[in-house]
């Protein structure tokens, strides 16, 4: 009977004791989940590590720098497309969603790379391509040669007899027409993007169960999500009205989230994300923060996680406001704040380097200003996206020859200018600050040629300063930024309030400083940043005498809140 009482006694405390353990991690956080407290490292892969020396980075290349990405503590990787593509605008053209693209390598390298970052305890996020495909794509191919292959209506087609198809604009072409006239059936194809990147109908079912099947197959294969790429775009208006004249100046407005999307996305949670642990993010989020938040409010069973591109929209060539930054971030946080999650980034490879849009890359100021933003994306609420080389801070190539840019929509918008007799040097200015290829250029492992990248010719030009930006030269110097994100990396696992934490906003008149706290189940953290050349004072009203220094840029951070140049202090406060 003792036994029996005391074995008794035991499980009892023994669930209460769990219970107390679950109450202190969960209070407040009532969905933990694994994608939301990882860190996201974003690979370009054309650009990472070519193994075979052709010129362009492989899957092979990434293999052999598992251990690299591994120490930097980050906990996915979202892999930029690496389906069979012929490469019109690097992948996001699909042809074969089954497959790997040549130049990457082989199915076998992706098990062999997937198995690798398990082994070490990071997760894969594919980008899945699916507002449109590749004209090479056997769909298209079918769905072109007549008007009666059962594939015509994958695509959207507007046959000629009814005269010109209403005015679509196309990111990616020439003429900015996303209206390509296809002489052998007589009819138009829409293509938001370039002319071989048809968009899909995604109101035929048999399109959806086709990208559905596609997705349980990567899924099988062990991969832990999914990054939805232009999805905003999916759904159309076919009844086609005519927009109105200079539509095209906000395009997004009338192409995204149009009335089908949230099914479509049910349909998807439903028939595939409810089914695996994985994550799922969709590029963009609609008009509205209404739009964004039904995106990912886990009642409404559509996505995981928003990623608003308000936020990376902001840096401009003559430079950004730090009370719009501010209005802009604490804005996307508040629509969170009960429900929901978003994604918080500042540079992909949609964009150019992040010290150079957002902090400042001359040699003075390229560390310091790099590590405060690191610090920044580190320790807002959301999950934290850093794109592969921003770690070393990298910067802009800046090229002045058109002939070194690949970028697609560069190319056709260069075409474009001149063909409207456009001002080709404001052109050239604007694409040298903002064209996506300076994010592109080969990452610099070393000093060696062609920065440690490829032994072959790179298929964009190395970025000249890879001789002192480099990963190995920032390895063995524990104040590099290489070394400074890992730390502020670890500072995000090692604290949860910087995952979950309420995020309050102080001084948000200050024009040149962000200052705001974060807040868990008693733990208070506060972030001090300086986003100025210049000394200056976030007044936060916080006495720091008691306060403990967690992370900071500087050997002698601020003790009162008078910042020094791109300053970046954490503390932990006293209660
Ligand atoms: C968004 C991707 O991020 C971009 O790189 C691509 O060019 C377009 N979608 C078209 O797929």
């Amino acid at each position: 009977m003792n036994k029996v009482f005391f074995a008794l006694t035991c499980l009892v405390l023994i669930a209460v004791l769990s219970c107390q353990n679950k109450k202190t991690v969960t209070i407040n956080q009532p969905d933990r989940k694994w994608w939301k407290e990882a860190v996201v490292y974003q690979i370009y892969p054309r650009s990472f590590k070519d193994a075979n020396g052709d010129g362009i980075g492989d899957l092979k290349g990434i293999i052999s720098k598992l251990d690299y990405i591994k120490s930097l503590g980050v906990t996915a990787v979202w892999l930029n497309p690496i389906y069979s593509s012929p490469n019109d605008d690097n992948g996001y053209d699909v042809s074969d969603y089954r497959n790997i693209m040549t130049d990457f390598g082989t199915m076998a390298d992706f098990d062999e790379l997937l198995k690798g970052l398990h082994a070490r305890d990071i997760k894969l996020v594919m980008d899945l391509v699916v507002n449109h495909s590749s004209d090479e794509h056997d769909w298209f191919k079918q769905s072109r040669s007549s008007r009666t292959s059962p594939y015509r209506e994958y695509y959207h087609w507007w046959n000629a007899e009814r005269g010109t198809p209403p005015p679509r604009y196309s990111l990616f072409d020439v003429n900015h027409d996303a209206w390509r006239y296809d002489l052998l059936t007589k009819a138009y194809y829409l293509h938001y993007f370039s002319r071989k990147q048809p968009d899909l109908n995604w109101e035929n079912p048999k399109v959806r169960k086709e990208v559905f099947d596609i997705m349980k197959f990567w899924c099988d294969k062990g991969i832990d999500g999914f990054r939805l790429d232009a999805f905003g775009f999916a759904a159309k208006d076919t009844t086609w009205p005519v927009y109105p004249k200079g539509y095209e100046k906000d395009f997004s407005k009338y192409y995204a989230l149009q009335p089908h999307l949230h099914d479509y996305l049910k349909e998807m949670n439903q028939e595939v994300l409810s089914k695996y642990d994985v994550m799922s993010v969709a590029e963009g989020t609609g008009n509205t923060n209404e739009d964004a938040h039904n995106m990912v409010d886990a009642d409404r069973h559509e996505l995981g996680m928003a990623y608003p591109f308000e936020g990376v929209d902001i840096a401009k060539p003559e430079g950004y406001s730090v009370l719009h930054f501010k209005q802009v971030f604490s804005k996307w946080d508040n629509v969170f704040a009960d429900k929901g999650w978003l994604s918080v980034f500042l540079a992909n490879h949609d964009q150019s380097r992040l010290v150079s849009r957002y902090g400042n890359d001359k040699p003075a100021f390229r560390e310091l200003s790099s590590k405060m933003l690191t610090t920044f994306i580190l320790t807002m609420r959301g999950t934290p996206y850093y794109y592969n080389g921003d770690e070393l801070g990298m910067t802009n190539a800046g090229f002045t020859d058109i002939k070194d840019y690949r970028d697609k929509a560069t190319l056709t918008e260069y075409q474009h200018q001149i063909n409207i007799k456009g001002d080709m040097k404001l052109f050239m200015k604007t694409t040298e600050f903002a064209c996506r290829d300076n994010s592109r250029t080969p990452f610099q492992w070393d000093g060696t040629a062609n920065s440690g990248f490829s032994t072959g010719n790179p298929w964009i030009k190395v970025n000249q300063n890879y001789t002192t930006i480099n990963a190995a030269a920032q390895e063995s110097d524990p104040n590099s930024i290489l070394n400074y994100f890992r730390k502020a990396v670890k500072l995000r696992h090692d604290n949860l309030v910087l995952v979950y934490g309420k995020y309050t906003l102080l001084d948000s008149e200050n024009p040149d400083t962000y200052a705001y706290t974060r807040e868990l189940d008693g733990k208070k953290i506060l972030v001090l940043l300086n986003f100025r050349d210049h000394a200056a004072a976030a007044k936060t009203g916080i006495d720091l005498s008691k306060a403990k220094l967690l992370i900071s840029n500087y050997n002698q951070p601020s003790s009162d809140g008078s910042l020094k140049p791109y300053e970046a202090s954490v503390f932990e406060l006293q209660n």
